[in-house]
């Protein structure tokens, strides 16, 4: 992993996985952050390490053919980590085409730059000799499986199941990466994470929010219940996951990845208003999602025993940490909630 390209780096587990790799590892000679700054894209992330001589960022958008294909002929990456996406279930129920767009088309353009650039006879189409060395990757998740009931975990040959216009277009987005290894060869990974939390998550996702509305003495939208299971995973864990499947992963192979932590979501935003000393009653039951999945888990066990990996936080350490970048960061919830991040760009990067 030399010359990397990061899709969605200026997102919540892009910018952490730049962090991640320029702080622990010696062999990034360029890490080129591609990012179209959507609502959820945010420079303020990076702002530390924007004159690292390493990290470069570009914006533009997966979808652009000849944007990609330039920034492929300019930084002859050996390494694509392909975070971009249109992220959040509830936005999905309201604008299902741009998350098509943009998680399965966006997908395909990047493959085809990638076979393009890195296919050692590009006009052969039984060849499937390329450079040695190169990887995509990409960064998938646990709700293309769909929901479980009360038992019973993921694994990586559970069928698809996936139930949101989110979770359809990733899926969709997995099938075309894996349509692309079968058919060309093209050395890829696929990985499939559990629900992350940490530092820099825009404040739609639920822990975020909530520590966010508890912070302001607003109410906490429970959907439903608040019955429903995740399986958190801290993004530092995630960020480590994705080395050891570049590092050691066999190539087109899936790797799923989850931080073995189930919790029920109103068990979560109890940790939170405790936390912050706040009073049960700003808990509120609101109208669930339609097709709300009822519970996600995840086995581990062939990226642990595969490649070595498991996570390191436990779920009250990661907790604490998270609750305390927020108090510590103010000013990033008000850019955020504000939308005043945006200047930011201008101001960055106005000439
Ligand atoms: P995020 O919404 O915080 O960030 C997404 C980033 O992609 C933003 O910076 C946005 O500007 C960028 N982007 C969106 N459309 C783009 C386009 N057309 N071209 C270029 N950039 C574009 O998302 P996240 O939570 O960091 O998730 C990153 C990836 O991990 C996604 O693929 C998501 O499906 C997957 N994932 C996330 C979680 C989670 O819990 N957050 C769990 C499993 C998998
Ligand atoms: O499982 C991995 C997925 O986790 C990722 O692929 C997605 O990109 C990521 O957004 C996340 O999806 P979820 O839908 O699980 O995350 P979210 O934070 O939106 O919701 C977590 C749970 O909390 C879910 O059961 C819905 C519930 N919830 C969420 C919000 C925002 C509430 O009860 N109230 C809320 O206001």
């Amino acid at each position: 992993m030399k010359n990397v390209l990061v899709t969605g780096g200026a997102g919540f587990i892009g910018s952490n996985f730049i962090h991640y790799i320029l702080g622990t590892r010696d062999d990034i000679q360029q890490v080129v952050n591609y990012d179209l700054l959507t609502y959820a894209g945010n420079l303020e992330n990076l702002a530390d390490i924007e004159t690292d001589p390493r990290y470069t960022f570009v914006r533009g958008d997966i979808r652009d053919r000849e944007g990609v294909k330039e920034l492929f002929d300019e930084y002859d990456f050996d390494t694509v980590v392909h975070f971009a996406a249109e992220s959040h279930v509830d936005r999905s129920i309201l604008e299902p085409e741009l998350f098509l767009t943009t998680n399965v088309v966006g997908t395909q353009t990047l493959l085809d730059a990638a076979k393009a650039h890195w296919k050692l006879a590009p006009e052969d189409k039984y060849s499937r000799e390329y450079k040695p060395g190169v990887r995509y990757l990409q960064v998938s998740t646990d709700e293309v499986y769909g929901a479980l009931g009360k038992t019973g975990m993921f694994t990586e040959t559970t069928p698809l199941s996936p139930n949101s216009p989110y979770s359809a277009s990733k899926a969709g987005a997995d099938m075309v990466v894996r349509a692309y290894h079968e058919t060309y060869g093209l050395p890829v990974n696929i990985t499939r994470c559990s629900n992350n939390y940490g530092p820099c998550q825009f404040p739609e996702k639920l822990i975020p929010l909530m520590i966010h509305n508890a912070l302001d003495d607003k109410s906490l939208p429970v959907y439903g219940d608040g019955m429903q299971v995740r399986d958190w995973l801290h993004v530092h864990d995630h960020c480590a996951a994705i080395c050891a499947v570049l590092d050691k992963g066999r190539v087109g192979e899936v790797y799923n990845i989850g931080g073995n932590n189930e919790r029920a979501n109103l068990d979560i935003v109890r940790l939170i208003l405790d936390a912050l000393d706040k009073p049960e009653s700003l808990i509120a039951h609101v109208q669930d999602r339609p097709g709300h999945d009822r519970r996600y888990a995840i086995d581990n066990g062939k990226i642990t025993s595969e490649l070595g990996w498991k996570p390191a936080y436990t779920f009250e350490q990661g907790m604490e940490e998270t609750i305390k970048w927020y108090l510590d960061h103010p000013a990033w919830v008000e850019h955020v909630t504000s939308g005043a991040y945006r200047d930011y760009y201008k101001r960055m990067y106005r000439s």
